[in-house]
């Protein structure tokens, strides 16, 4: 009777023991999970008992497992970086790139996504490619402006059109301009003819492109995002301003430096501005040119100026490259801007000057429609060297009231 009430005593403690080590396993799993950085949910008595939830879809847990490397969590609940772990994962991270075949069983419905996601997917990992074609000399002298423009090896008239107007290298109104192009490789895999010859006697002949080993796609362009940030942070990092945009856009240079030069304390640490896009998220209509399955990602996006083209000081371009350590791809590469910038606590400035869906038609051939704009989306080469002409030409006086003067005025006389 005796060793039967002991043996009894003995199983309660077990019993309470194992209790206790179960409480304090899922406490401190619950702290590791749910750290989506768009919906950071403190953790409350009521979700202390429940299991956190975790979002089913891939981008969310593998930005779940990079916050797990890179942030610490504080005796409050605060997150901080963990800058010992954060530098030997970036070290990891510069090591050659493998397929990442877990995604072909983690994602449910892999087979069935579409080619691009099943291609974005196995290289998700991956974002260190070499540099075929360096241009070492753009930034000999640091400019004040570097206007970094994404191209594809093909596009080589509007390349010129820009070197030959709004992107000429050398001092504008006083400022140094530099100008880099963004290539990828554009090769037999998506039946492009090969151009590789013509590239390097283009880069030998301007020593303005840079080119890197990967897949020049619509889903890889936030590689070349990550690529010319890391680029800029080694090769060009006292540049005082970036532009980075596409090549079907004509951008007003001058009126850029004049916005620039405009502040009275110049605006060297966060400015970025764009066409900033609030309030947006997803689109679920798979054949649209933006979908995104669900099983990829889940949330809203973050504010992000669209990729037509946006300017960003030097000082925060340098921080955009180390916090892109620290957020996984996403397959759309402005957006992917947008979730970096609000890692960083930023949000991008809407600029009204940035026309990416283009101005009035009526106004599109009326050289004053283009002398206060930043920018204008979409432009052929020839539009881009006959507006730059016209920028330039000091005989071609405004008389005509600019658009937005004058749908203000009118309105403005309608109050009365
Ligand atoms: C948590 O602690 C850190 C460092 O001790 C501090 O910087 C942070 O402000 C604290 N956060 C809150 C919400 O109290
Ligand atoms: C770096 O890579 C090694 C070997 O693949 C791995 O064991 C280690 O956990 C990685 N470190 C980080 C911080 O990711
Ligand atoms: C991106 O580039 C890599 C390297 O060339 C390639 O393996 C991958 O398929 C590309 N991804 C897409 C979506 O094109
Ligand atoms: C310069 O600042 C003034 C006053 O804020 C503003 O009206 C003007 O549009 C600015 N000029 C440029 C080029 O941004």
């Amino acid at each position: 009777m005796n060793s039967n009430w002991k043996t009894t005593k003995v199983l309660g403690l077990m019993i309470l023991a194992n209790f206790l080590i179960y409480i304090v396993v899922e406490v401190s799993r619950s702290y590791g999970q749910g750290r989506d950085i768009y919906s950071r949910r403190k953790l409350t008595p009521k979700t202390f008992w429940k299991k956190q939830e975790v979002s089913p879809a891939f981008w969310n847990r593998e930005q779940d497992r990079l916050d797990d490397i890179y942030y610490l969590t504080l005796a409050n609940g605060s997150k901080a970086p963990n800058r010992l772990q954060g530098i030997t994962s970036w070290l990891n991270g510069t090591s050659p790139c493998k397929l990442d075949v877990r995604v072909t069983t983690e994602i449910e419905d892999f087979k069935s996504l579409p080619q691009r996601f099943q291609d974005f997917l196995l290289y998700m990992g991956c974002r260190s490619y070499p540099l075929i074609t360096d241009a070492p000399n753009v930034c000999s002298e640091p400019p004040y402006l570097l206007l970094a423009v994404k191209s594809i090896a093909p596009h080589f008239d509007r390349r010129q059109a820009i070197r030959e107007s709004w992107g000429r290298t050398g001092i504008l109104d006083g400022r140094r301009i530099a100008t880099v192009f963004l290539l990828g490789k554009a090769d037999a895999t998506d039946h492009f003819p090969d151009l590789s010859e013509m590239v390097k006697h283009e880069a030998a002949l301007y020593g303005d492109i840079l080119q890197w080993d990967y897949r020049d796609s619509f889903f890889n362009l936030t590689l070349k995002e990550v690529l010319f940030l890391e680029w800029f942070g080694t090769h060009c990092a006292s540049a005082k301003y970036v532009f980075k945009g596409d090549d079907d856009v004509f951008v007003n240079t001058r009126q850029l430096l004049a916005y620039l030069g405009n502040f009275s304390v110049p605006k060297t640490k966060d400015l970025f501005i764009g066409d900033v896009i609030s309030n947006a998220g997803p689109h679920r209509t798979r054949n649209l040119k933006y979908y995104i399955p669900e099983s990829v990602f889940r949330g809203a996006y973050p504010p992000y100026a669209g990729g037509g083209g946006y300017l960003y000081s030097g000082n925060l371009g340098l921080r955009l490259r180390t916090i892109s350590h620290m957020v996984t791809l996403y397959p759309i590469d402005d957006v992917y801007t947008g979730m970096c910038l609000k890692r960083l606590g930023l949000v991008p400035e809407k600029h009204m000057g940035f026309k990416t869906f283009d101005i009035e038609e009526k106004h599109r051939e009326n050289p004053c429609a283009y002398k206060t704009l930043i920018l204008v989306h979409p432009r052929s080469p020839q539009d881009m060297i006959k507006i730059w002409s016209w920028i330039n030409d000091p005989k071609a006086k405004c008389y005509i009231a600019p658009t937005q003067d004058t749908k203000g005025a009118k309105r403005r006389r309608k109050n009365k």
